[in-house]
């Protein structure tokens, strides 16, 4: 990492505060709020911290190795980016910044539904590593299509996101003016020209649109594109429809935003390979326990049987050690990749993948854990 950058942002904590500086307030606020109070929000990160591994100091000389495999892939490191919807307000191209990071580092790029990149354009950049989530869509003929485009476009793995029944109420982000179509007001061009950097970018790569759901409209109008998302994207989950996604899917298929001991196990009784353990990032439900605190539950009653994955409050390498030392077999982190970007442009990506790889690798060093496998046997014995 060029040494300017490791002084000067060596936390993710350092590159949202500098994300917070670089970008429109209407844009950060859509980034870093929670629903609510954004007690869940809150939650998540103070359960992750009040996990503890004991560490193991005289253990003679080793590098620890990070890599792993899920769903018969190679990664170099037990961690990806989850998928984000509205890509491009936090930062033009961010989209391909990361999805570029990702194969570079040899880890997973989750391309949203509601990205501002379409999948032909992300797949190409993933090298085999690119996860496609999938808001679904209630036309299934639009659902087989965006399947097909996924799997045509090289993403290997399907994320079925579950909890999003109605859209959230983020109070901050509707107090802060974020609106679809984007309402141009004089304090929105204000809060703009005070971000040159970011309005430089943006006006060059033009106002964000949907890429990957235009092919299903005549023409681009956000208008007409909001109306769409509403209606077709919207609404409750069952099981029927559910098995269906399962079917027309090939590869490997997660559940994502399980936080229920029993859907886990309903989810794995029609075939889903994985169930992610998360509760977007508490920008949901704000009385959901912390995605963290159900994890070992679910981890014992399907973790035999599925791979399981996790997301939600993770910041740093010490919180991934915390998931998987819990039983998640892979880590996900959606806000602390959209602050590097948004930070420090095209290196953002690269800059987050290397605090993270490098602050797991040191803990590990520390809890004295050659592989990932380890960690489990570090969490505090109870007797
Ligand atoms: C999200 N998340 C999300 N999830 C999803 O399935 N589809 C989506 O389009 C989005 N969009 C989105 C936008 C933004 C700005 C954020 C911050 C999050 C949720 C995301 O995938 C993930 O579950 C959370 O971000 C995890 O929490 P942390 O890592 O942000 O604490």
């Amino acid at each position: 990492m060029p040494p300017n950058l490791t002084n000067r942002y060596p936390s993710i904590e350092s590159l949202r505060q500098r994300a917070r500086q670089r970008i429109p307030f209407f844009a950060w606020e859509y980034v870093d709020s929670g629903t609510g109070n954004g007690g869940c929000m809150r939650r998540n990160q103070e359960a992750l911290e009040s996990v503890t591994l004991v560490p193991h100091y005289i253990k003679g000389v080793f590098q620890p190795d990070t890599s792993t495999s899920l769903f018969d892939v190679d990664y170099n490191v037990p961690f990806g980016v989850s998928p984000v919807g509205l890509t491009a307000l936090m930062w033009p191209r961010a989209e391909r910044i990361l999805a570029k990071a990702a194969a570079d580092h040899r880890f997973p790029y989750t391309l949203s539904t509601a990205a501002t990149e379409a999948p032909e354009t992300i797949g190409p950049l993933t090298n085999g590593m690119g996860w496609f989530q999938l808001y679904p869509p209630r036309d299934p003929k639009i659902r087989r299509d965006l399947l097909l485009r996924a799997k045509d476009n090289g993403f290997t793995t399907l994320l079925v996101t579950a909890d999003v029944p109605v859209a959230g109420r983020r109070e901050r982000q509707v107090q802060a003016g974020v609106t679809v179509p984007p309402r141009v007001t004089p304090l929105m061009l204000w809060r703009s020209a005070i971000r040159p950097a970011w309005a430089f970018a943006t006006l060059k790569s033009g106002i964000p649109r949907f890429r990957g759901l235009e092919k299903y409209l005549d023409g681009r109008d956000m208008r007409d594109m909001l109306t769409f998302i509403g209606q077709e994207l919207g609404g409750s989950l069952d099981w029927e429809y559910l098995q269906a996604v399962r079917q027309e899917w090939e590869g490997p298929i997660a559940l994502k935003g399980v936080i229920d001991v029993e859907e886990a196990e309903r989810a794995v009784s029609i075939g889903y390979d994985g169930i992610m353990v998360s509760n977007h990032g508490g920008r949901q439900f704000d009385g959901s326990p912390a995605a963290i605190s159900v994890l070992p539950s679910i981890v014992s009653a399907v973790g035999d049987r599925t791979a399981i994955l996790f997301d939600s409050g993770v910041r740093g390498g010490l919180d991934i050690a915390r998931a998987l030392a819990l039983g998640a077999d892979f880590v996900l982190l959606g806000r602390a990749f959209m602050y590097g970007v948004s930070a420090l442009g095209d290196r953002g990506g690269d800059h987050v993948a290397r605090i993270l790889k490098d602050d797991l690798v040191n803990n590990m060093t520390q809890l004295g854990c050659r592989s990932l496998s380890e960690l489990a046997s570090r969490l505090p014995k109870t007797t």
